[in-house]
């Protein structure tokens, strides 16, 4: 089986001979930190060989739990918000079939999301959904405090108990959180629920290969054990032993941070096949939430292409030259389709006939390549051989240790995220939470 690979030429061409090179110490220094767990954040390090130490009998009862959904459940309604949603919604979207969940006519459950947003008519609209639908709930919160997610599991337990009563609901409300402490945790044990822990010492936007991903993945369908394969396998292959020119992640590590270095202070992330929207939403959580702070970090962006050609193309063609761009490839499709002959031919592409869709993407791709470095825009490829779990799994494990050595480059801790709290304190003020008495007087004076 083919492991994902990186093209570094066209973005290497924008720095210094030999920059990559020359970061070989620090990029050593940083691999050897995470390893021994010497590192800023590293109570947060939990995540790092969890691909190889993941047992089969957690594997077992996770699709012991998913089977039992899958058999009571035409819905699955997964509420968490950041790294307590997204590596699922990430994995399942660009796995799954783009519109069978539409007719819901699959084998499989359909697969939502709650509990990531507060947004009245979205809540509204999925109770409305809901109703007559034989569906069930994984309530996925670390610290089980979350604002988001409290708020849908609150109203989503309420209506599933109603529904389809208490004992059915005990059976298809499943609860991911802390060991011990958490309003999650509390409701699970005192309603029966079966349970997953999410390891104290893995951060929510390193937590998918954890029961926080592996139980909606395996619920919707797909191979776990593929996934945590092509993610044992790449976690193999970007080990601390390995050095700098045989290690994709710690290439990508440095090359970004070289780049950040002469200036390019925004990475967008683009891709060629929608299915993988919400990787790069995964992946904007990992990067960003990982390495803003304390005034730095590359700022994560994201595309969609070539849609968002016809949308932000011409900024990242022509705008502020502050930016580089990194692909994921995708070498095969899932499924063939040629373009069709047209008698009349009015669009002109008759030439096309015949030939593959992927064949004309890929030609978009390569073209955009070249026009945007000759945009002055440093292109670096991530290429994987086809969208399945083994491959996914690779590229999820690939991104995660590329963040933790790239977060310590940049010289930051990449494991903690203390400016999450800032919007929650003032939110609670202004809504007047017990205790915030003084913030909210505060709080007022400025408005
Ligand atoms: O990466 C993180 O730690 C955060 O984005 C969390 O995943 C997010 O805030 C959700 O937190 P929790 O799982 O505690 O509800």
């Amino acid at each position: 089986m083919k492991t994902i690979s990186l093209q570094l030429n066209k973005a290497a061409q924008f720095l210094a001979a030999n920059a990559i090179e020359k970061l070989e110490p620090q990029v050593k220094a940083a691999q050897d930190a995470l390893e021994n767990g010497t590192c800023a954040g590293n109570d947060f390090l939990g995540w790092l060989h969890l691909p190889s130490t993941t047992t089969p009998e957690l594997v077992a009862d996770i699709k012991a739990a998913a089977q039992t959904l899958r058999e009571n459940c035409d819905t699955i309604v997964v509420a968490g918000i950041g790294g307590s949603y997204l590596g699922a919604r990430a994995v399942i979207e660009t796995l799954s079939n783009s519109f069978e969940w539409l007719s819901n006519k699959g084998e499989n459950p359909v697969i939502l999301f709650a509990g990531n947003n507060i947004g009245e008519d979205y809540l509204y609209e999925l109770t409305e959904y809901l109703k007559g639908r034989r569906f069930g709930v994984i309530n996925i919160s670390k610290s089980g405090t979350t604002t988001e997610t409290a708020l849908a599991f609150r109203l989503l337990k309420k209506q599933c108990e109603e529904q389809r009563g208490k004992d059915v609901a005990r059976k298809v409300i499943v609860a991911i959180t802390d060991a011990k402490k958490g309003a999650a945790r509390v409701t699970a044990d005192k309603e029966g629920y079966t349970s997953f822990i999410i390891p104290d010492n893995v951060g929510g936007r390193f937590s998918v290969l954890t029961p926080v991903g592996l139980l909606p993945i395996a619920c919707a369908g797909f191979d776990i054990e593929a996934l945590l394969k092509g993610a044992a396998d790449m976690e193999r292959l970007t080990g601390a032993d390995v050095p700098l020119a045989e290690n994709p992640a710690a290439q990508y590590a440095a090359i970004r941070n070289a780049l950040y270095q002469s200036g390019r202070k925004i990475e967008i992330l683009a891709n060629y096949q929608p299915k993988l929207h919400y990787v790069n939403e995964w992946w904007k959580q990992l990067y960003g939430e990982s390495e803003g702070k304390d005034g730095k970090g590359i700022f994560p962006a994201a595309v969609d292409l070539t849609t968002d050609l016809h949308s932000m193309g011409q900024w990242i063609q022509d705008g502020e030259r502050t930016i580089f761009e990194t692909v994921i490839s995708v070498e095969q499709p899932t499924h063939k389709l040629l373009f069709p002959h047209d008698e009349e031919n009015l669009d002109g592409l008759n030439f096309l006939e015949g030939r593959r869709v992927d064949e004309v993407n890929k030609m978009a791709e390569l073209g955009t390549q070249l026009a945007h470095v000759d945009g002055g825009v440093p292109n670096i490829r991530i290429s994987i051989e086809r969208l399945d779990e083994y491959n996914v799994g690779q590229l999820l494990y690939f991104f995660e240790i590329g963040c933790g050595i790239s977060g310590l480059l940049l010289g930051v801790n990449p494991f903690n995220q203390p400016g999450v709290e800032a919007y929650k304190k003032n939110m609670f003020a202004l809504l007047g939470k017990p205790g915030y008495e003084a913030e909210s007087q505060a709080i007022k004076a400025r408005l």
